[in-house]
C-alpha cells in the first residue's frame, strides 16, 4: 500500500480530512451495526441535545507504523473503558468496549495510507467522539446519539517538538472540580478555552490548573497530565484528592515503564504548588497522547517564575529516557508489556 504524498516530517497538530471516518447511530434503545463513511460532515436537528446541553464526550489515541511496516495502536482498550466512564457520567448510552476497539481497527485500516511512515516523527491521531443527536428542549438526556471516529495525521502538539515550553498557573478554575475532570467531555474543554487564551496572550504555551477548592495542589494542564522529577531522581506524579485529574493512559503507562522497565522510584501523591516554588523539582513534563512527553522549562505563578534546572534549555535526562522508552514501545522497537500494542494490519 502506497502512503499519501505528504511532508510527513513537517506536519503540525491540525485537522486534515482523510479518506474514511467511522459512524454508528443509537436510537430506539440500541446501537446500529455502524461502519465506514466517506462523508465527513454531520447533519443534525437544531434542537439536538449536543447543541443545548452539551452531551458530548470524546477520546484520543494514535496509530503508528512500526519498523517492519505494520500498523499498530497503543492500548485502545483503555480508551474504550475511559469513554465508557465518560458516557456513564453524561447519561449517554455505553458504546460497547469491544465494538469501540473494532471500530478503531476498521477506520485505521481503511486509512492505512494516511498513517505516517516509521521514523517520520508523525502519527495518525484517532479521535472517537459521541454526541446527542436526539431533540430536547427541557433539560434532560436525549434519546438518540451518534458515535464517530475521525482520523488525521499529526505532528507535535507543541510547536518546537521537544523544546521545553514555558507555562503558567491559571487564575481561573477548570469547569471540572470534584470528579468531573476525570471524564473527557467537551464541556470541560470549552470552559478551559478562556484561561488557555489568557495564558497564550501572556506569552505562555499552556496553563496549569491548581485544585479548585484550595488552589494549593497541582492538578494538570488543559490537555495533559503533569510529571515532576525530584532531586533524588524520583518520578513524582500529582494525585488529586478530589479525583479531578483525567486518568491519562500515557501517564499510567509511564508509571509502569519507570517502575518496571527503568528501575525508577515513583511517588504518586498530592503535590503542593509550594513544592514547585521551593525548587524541589529538577525536571517537569506534560504527558498525554497528543503531548507524548513535552518538557516544561518553567512555570510562572502570579509573576514568579520557577525554572527546572535539569530540563530548561533542552529536555532533561529523565524525561528523555521516559519519552524514548515509551515511543520505542509504541513504534514496536522495544517490546512492551503484553497487550499494550494492538496490531491492525
Ligand atoms: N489530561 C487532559 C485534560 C487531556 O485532554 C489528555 C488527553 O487525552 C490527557 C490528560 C492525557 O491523557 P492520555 O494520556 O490518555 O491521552
Ligand atoms: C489527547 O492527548 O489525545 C487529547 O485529547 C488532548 C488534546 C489537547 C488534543
Amino acid at each position: 500500500m502506497e502512503k499519501k504524498n505528504l511532508d510527513w516530517g513537517n506536519l503540525s497538530f491540525e485537522y486534515q480530512r482523510t479518506d474514511y471516518s467511522y459512524v454508528c447511530n443509537y436510537h430506539d434503545g440500541a446501537w446500529e451495526e455502524g461502519g465506514l463513511t466517506t462523508d465527513h460532515t454531520v447533519t443534525i436537528s437544531e434542537c439536538a441535545g449536543i447543541l443545548h446541553y452539551c452531551q458530548e464526550c470524546f477520546e484520543g489515541l494514535k496509530a503508528y507504523t512500526t519498523e517492519d511496516g505494520s500498523i499498530v495502536c497503543f492500548r485502545p482498550d483503555l480508551n474504550a473503558k475511559r469513554m465508557a466512564s465518560s458516557e456513564k457520567r453524561l447519561i449517554m448510552p455505553e458504546f460497547p468496549e469491544d465494538k469501540f476497539v473494532d471500530a478503531v481497527k476498521q477506520v485505521v485500516k481503511a486509512n492505512a495510507a494516511w498513517v505516517p511512515p516509521f521514523g517520520s516523527g508523525a502519527t495518525l491521531y484517532v479521535r472517537p467522539l459521541m454526541f446527542a443527536t436526539g431533540e430536547v428542549i427541557g433539560v434532560k438526556p436525549a434519546d438518540a446519539y451518534q458515535f464517530r471516529i475521525l482520523v488525521t495525521p499529526v505532528g507535535p502538539y507543541f510547536k518546537g517538538g521537544c523544546k521545553p515550553i514555558d507555562i503558567c498557573v491559571s487564575e481561573y478554575d477548570r469547569a471540572a472540580p470534584h470528579g468531573t475532570g476525570n471524564i473527557k467531555a467537551g464541556l470541560n474543554y470549552a470552559m478551559s478555552l478562556y484561561p488557555y487564551m489568557v495564558a497564550h496572550h501572556n506569552g505562555f504555551n499552556e496553563n496549569l490548573y491548581l485544585d479548585s477548592e484550595t488552589r494549593t495542589y497541582v492538578e494538570e494542564t488543559g490537555g495533559a497530565n503533569v510529571l515532576f522529577v525530584d532531586k533524588s531522581g524520583t518520578l513524582v506524579v500529582p494525585k488529586s484528592f478530589t479525583d479531578s485529574i483525567l486518568p491519562s493512559i500515557t501517564r499510567r503507562s509511564l508509571v509502569y515503564v519507570a517502575e518496571n522497565m527503568l528501575g525508577m522510584k515513583v511517588d504518586e501523591r498530592p503535590v503542593k504548588f509550594s513544592e514547585v516554588e521551593n525548587g524541589d523539582f529538577v525536571e517537569c513534563g506534560l504527558c498525554g497522547t497528543a503531548a507524548v512527553i513535552s518538557p516544561v522549562a518553567s512555570i510562572t505563578n502570579e509573576g514568579k517564575k520557577t525554572t527546572f534546572p535539569a530540563g530548561c534549555d533542552e529536555m532533561g535526562p529523565v524525561m528523555t529516557k521516559l519519552r524514548g522508552t515509551l515511543t520505542d514501545i509504541q513504534s514496536g522497537k522495544v517490546a512492551g508489556p503484553e497487550g499494550w500494542i494492538c496490531k491492525i494490519c
